[in-house]
């Protein structure tokens, strides 16, 4: 009996997450299909019910239906709660459990695949929206020495802070200070071909530079950071370690990620 998966998002026709869970499934030799589903909407509940009541296993999650289905789960794995967002749905015994393996997969993309010790490290998050909720809680459990947190609007910022205890330091772009091991762009700016506008001295020679958006080319950020001294990484990575950790909570098996990342950059 094959077990089915799916990726629900609109859109979803791009997703890549079809083509990185059949490379697991192969590598694996666990049995399952994974498929993209286009959910309205307004009926990202229906489709996550209809999945469930047809036998699907499970389900990820993508834009823009993360809150909603941390609205739908009926349990929730804590660093769900923290993100306040799941991208992981399992089904079993009638029940939705959600999880959001996002923050996992970045630290593990920085710290596994571009081998950055985050423990002790200097680090800056550009953003405050959902994308930098989901991955403040499992960065601080990485260990970050220090975090400081730049968005446009500095009152979004400061919420955010404040959810996770004040430990974040919040900072206008234009007043970041010093230089940082680590700066990652968990903003939406790169989709308008914007950058931040932090000060080029917080890169340094080493500094990474890591933006969650992918595409063919470098990010306007990326390129900016590589103009400044530091090393670039785009979010293939992080997108292939979610997968891999999302695969790793349905099925119990780690996928070796580093030939499917390979083979998706030669795509690109
Ligand atoms: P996501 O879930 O992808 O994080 P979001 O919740 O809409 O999406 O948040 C988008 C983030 O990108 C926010 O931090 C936003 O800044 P504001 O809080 O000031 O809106 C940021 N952002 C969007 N466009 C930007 C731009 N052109 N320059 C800088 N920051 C931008």
């Amino acid at each position: 009996m094959t077990d089915h998966y799916y990726v629900i998002g609109n859109p979803v026709a791009h997703s890549k997450s079809p083509a990185i869970h059949a490379a697991f499934a192969a590598q694996t030799g666990q049995d399952l299909a994974y498929a993209r589903c286009l959910a309205p909407l307004d009926g990202f509940g229906a489709t996550v019910r209809r999945l469930q009541a047809e036998g699907a296993r499970g389900a990820n999650v993508t834009v823009p239906f993360k809150q909603e289905a941390f609205a739908l789960a009926d349990s929730l794995s804590a660093r769900a709660r923290l993100a306040g967002a799941v991208n992981t749905l399992v089904f079993a015994d009638g029940r939705i459990h959600g999880d959001n393996t996002d923050g996992a997969g970045l630290v593990r993309d920085i710290e596994a695949n571009a081998g950055l010790r985050l423990a002790g490290a200097r680090l800056l998050l550009l953003g405050a929206g959902g994308a930098a909720r989901g991955v403040l809680g499992p960065l601080f459990d990485a260990g970050v020495g220090e975090l400081v947190l730049a968005n446009r609007t500095l009152a979004t910022a400061a919420a955010l802070a404040a959810d996770f205890g004040g430990r974040p330091r919040v900072c206008a772009f234009a007043e970041v200070d010093g230089s940082f091991d680590l700066v990652v762009n968990a903003t939406a700016a790169s989709l308008q071909a914007a950058v931040p506008p932090i000060p080029d001295t917080v890169f340094r020679s080493g500094t990474l530079a890591l933006d969650m958006m992918y595409g063919k080319e470098p990010t306007v950020f990326l390129q900016f950071a590589a103009q400044h001294g530091a090393r670039i990484r785009d979010g293939l990575g992080m997108l292939v370690e979610q997968a891999a950790e999302a695969f790793y909570v349905w099925r119990g098996v780690r996928p070796d990620s580093g030939p499917v990342l390979a083979a998706l950059r030669g795509e690109c």
